[in-house]
Formats: structure tokens, sequence, C-alpha cells
């Protein structure tokens, strides 16, 4: 069998290849102002990473741009063997460039429908505020998604800055999310400690956590991954272009996998971090010592944690068999 990949963290507008934005800011008569330089995006550290991603984020300007963005990326995706995917989406970066809410959703959806006719390739979307912008800029987000119910859209998330204020700050944000009947995920433990993970538990009642990766340092923390079946979306290569780790050995990928932490693999912003899905599944096999058999069980617990209906999961689930 082919192993199927599966996505649950990428971020749509950190999929945009530079070719793209180099395109739309050409249309849109923009300054990249550095953006990108010889087709790769420029950036040294997280808070630059934040900053060119805002930048790059900037040329998409209509409902149809965040189209063709969709398309491209889930084209490639199944190009690669994904049979579903989830991004990320931000209803603060479509606002900032005069993008409604709606147009924004239509736009992203269309995409996907593209991409589905033309491989069969499933997608959801998860809104996500940006933690940076604070918990008013949160709430805001959390509302306009639960006032604006859409088919496609399944989930809530944060991105952005976590060294930027507590999870508890998020509550009420999340809190509506949650009544509105989304699924819950938040960045947790990538340039926070297990204190920030505690934290998002704790307050945001998430049942998955963006990376989570340095809850690592934090035995119990671990246990009580492990226990409560809190799933991890693990970008091993975002964490190795960020730093977060020195070595690929250092990664704790393999150590998280040992403890039954529920893990799963995924791109983040694959152009920025010079990365694709089956790049990261290759990671956790040269890196980590990932089997075949181990690989494929990433892909069945990312459809088991998937903010999907259950029809569409036991579908999803039957081609990550073995005997599929
Ligand atoms: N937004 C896009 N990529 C991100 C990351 N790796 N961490 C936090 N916010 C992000
Ligand atoms: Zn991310």
């Amino acid at each position: 069998m082919n192993l199927p990949l599966v996505e649950i963290h990428c971020h749509i507008e950190g999929a945009a290849p530079p070719e793209l934005v180099e395109r739309l800011a050409a249309k849109y008569g923009a300054d990249l102002d550095g953006t990108i330089e010889n087709g790769r995006y420029v950036w040294s550290d997280f808070t630059e990473f934040l900053s060119c991603y805002d930048r790059a984020s900037s040329v998409f300007r209509s409902g149809d741009d965040y189209r063709e963005l969709t398309l491209t990326y889930f084209r490639d995706l199944a190009a690669q063997g994904a049979i579903y995917g989830e991004v990320f989406a931000s209803p603060d970066h479509a606002a900032a460039m005069g993008i409604s809410y709606g147009d924004l959703v239509d736009g992203i959806a269309a995409g996907m429908d593209d991409a589905k006719t033309e491989s069969g390739i499933e997608g959801r979307i998860l809104m996500t505020c940006v933690r940076h912008l604070g918990p008013k800029a949160a709430v805001a987000v959390a509302q306009i998604v639960a006032d604006n119910p859409h088919p496609m859209v399944t989930g809530f998330g944060m991105g952005g800055d976590e060294r930027a204020f507590t999870a508890a700050d998020f509550a009420p944000a999340f809190t509506i999310a949650r009544d509105a009947g989304l699924g819950l995920t938040s960045h947790a433990g990538e340039f926070g400690g297990p204190q920030s993970v505690i934290d998002t538990l704790d307050h945001l009642h998430v049942t998955r956590i963006g990376h989570g990766v340095r809850s690592i340092e934090d035995p119990v923390l671990v246990e009580r991954l492990a226990r409560d079946g809190i799933v991890l979306e693990v970008c091993p290569r975002s964490n190795m272009e960020l730093d977060v780790y020195d070595e690929p050995s250092d990664h704790p990928l393999a150590a998280l996998k040992a403890a039954g932490v529920k893990v799963t693999l995924n791109s983040d912003d694959p152009p920025f971090f010079h990365t694709s899905l089956a790049e990261d599944y290759a990671f956790a096999r040269e890196h980590s010592g990932f089997s075949e058999t181990d690989l494929l069980a990433c892909s069945r617990t990312a459809i088991e944690a998937a903010f999907v209906d259950e029809d569409t999961r036991a579908k999803l689930l039957k081609r990550c068999t073995p005997s599929a």
C-alpha cells in the first residue's frame, strides 16, 4: 500500500509558494520589501518569521486569491499522497486586506472543492485567532466564526507568538468556539515550555495541541497527555528551521511516541520551512526511527483526531488500514 498522508496542522497563508506571492504582489503593485529573495522567504528567527509571514499574507486581497492559494496547496498535498488536510485560516489577516469573513470562507471552500474534484482529497477549515493580537481580537474572531456557521469550518485554533499573554486570557474566545460546536486546538509548547501546554489544557479545553513538543520537559505532563489522549500536531521540520532544537537527534518526537503520546506529522508553513508533508513524514522515518507501520499510525491518529463528521472519518479511516 502507498502510505496515505494526513495533515491537520498547516496555515493556509503559510502554505503560499513564493512564486504565487510574487505574482500577486506584481498584480496589485504591492511592495514585498525584502520578504522574498531568490525565490525563498527571508527571515532568521521566530519574530522575523512572523513578520515575513504577515507581509507575504498581505498580497491575498480577494476571495479568489484564497481560492487559488487553497487549490495550489491541496493539489500539491494530493500529489504527495495525502487524503485529508485541515488548514488554519486567519480572519484577522484577511480583514487587514479588506476581505470579509464570508469571502474568506467561500474562497477557501471553493479551492477545497476544486481540489476534491481533481483528486478526491478531502479538506476542512479551522479558523484561527492570532495570540499576539490579544484576547479581544480573539473573541472577535471566535464570535464571527460562531455567528456564521459553514459546513467546511469545523474547528477553531490559536497561532501566533506564544510568548504573548497567557492561555487563560483566551478562555472567553475558546468558550465561544466550543459553544458553537467547533473542535479546538491551540499552539503551545513550541516557544513556551511545559507550563504553556498545561495552561492551554486547563483553560482552553482543547483536544489537540499545535506542536506541544516541549511537553517532553515535564514527565508529569507527558503522562497526562498520554492518559488523556491529547493529540500533538507535531511539525518536526518547522521546529528544526525555527531552532527549537539544534539537531534532528534532539527532537523529542520519538520520546513522545515511546511515552504513549498520540503524535501526528505536519508541515506547518511548508515553503517557509523548506519542507512538505512528505518531508515531515521522512523526518520521522530518518531521524525518529519510525517504521512504515508507525507512519501509518500517525495518519490514523490524525484522522481519529480530525475535526470532521463521523461519516467522512469512517471513510478516511478505511483508507488508512493496512489492507487498503
Ligand atoms: N503561525 C504560523 N506558523 C506558526 C508557528 N509555527 N507558530 C506560531 N504561529 C504560527
Ligand atoms: Zn502552526
